[in-house]
């Protein structure tokens, strides 16, 4: 069977070296905190005031500066930096976490397209971090859309990703 990595490396594209090429640099020191708040209020602007209905609805039960705080300090530890995060919320456990969301292939690629657009749109970093914090994106967004849909397999083994049923 294949592992989830795999899965990530073959849906986004991104092999998993180059996804965990964040961890040569450390972006927290070079962008500083600020930039990643930044970062993550540009993120989630961009994100709640989507056109696209079925991808807006999927953040409806979440206060967005909540989640901005949640992503930002996410990303801060995740990347060299201080651990915010866990200090509030435990360990990340981000499949566990996203499970209750339609993690699809769809929900994947427009999660990207404005993380994409945010980082064109936040000052101060550079083009190399760019490309190295996108590929990680990538991976990790498909990352997460394997393990949930494997969580819920496991879960539901008669049900297929569709919702329909081919064991009745
Ligand atoms: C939280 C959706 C990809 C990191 C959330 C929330 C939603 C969501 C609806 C709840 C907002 C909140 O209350 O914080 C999605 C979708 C994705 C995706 C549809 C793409 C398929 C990612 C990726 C990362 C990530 C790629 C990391 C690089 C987080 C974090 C939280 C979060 C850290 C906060 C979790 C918590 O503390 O409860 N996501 N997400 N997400 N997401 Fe995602």
């Amino acid at each position: 069977m294949q592992s989830l990595q795999q899965k990530a490396s073959e849906w986004s594209g991104v092999e998993t070296e180059h996804a965990f090429l964040i961890d040569d640099t450390n972006l927290f020191q070079k962008l500083g905190l600020q930039t990643f708040l930044n970062l993550s209020t540009n993120f989630y602007n961009r994100v709640y005031d989507e056109e696209e209905e079925w991808f807006r609805s999927i953040f409806a039960s979440s206060e967005k500066e909540k989640a901005i705080q949640n992503q930002y300090e996410f990303l801060v530890q995740r990347m060299g930096g201080p651990p915010l995060y866990s200090q509030r919320r435990g360990h990340p456990a981000l499949i566990a976490r996203h499970r209750e969301f339609p993690m699809t292939h769809e929900a994947a690629e427009r999660w990207l397209h404005h993380m994409k657009q945010a980082l064109e749109n936040t000052s101060d970093i550079d083009h190399h971090s760019k490309i190295i914090m996108m590929n990680f994106f990538r991976h990790t967004a498909y990352f997460l859309v394997a393990g949930v849909q494997q969580n819920n397999q496991n879960l539901h083994p008669c049900k297929d990703a569709a919702g329909s049923h081919p064991c009745k």
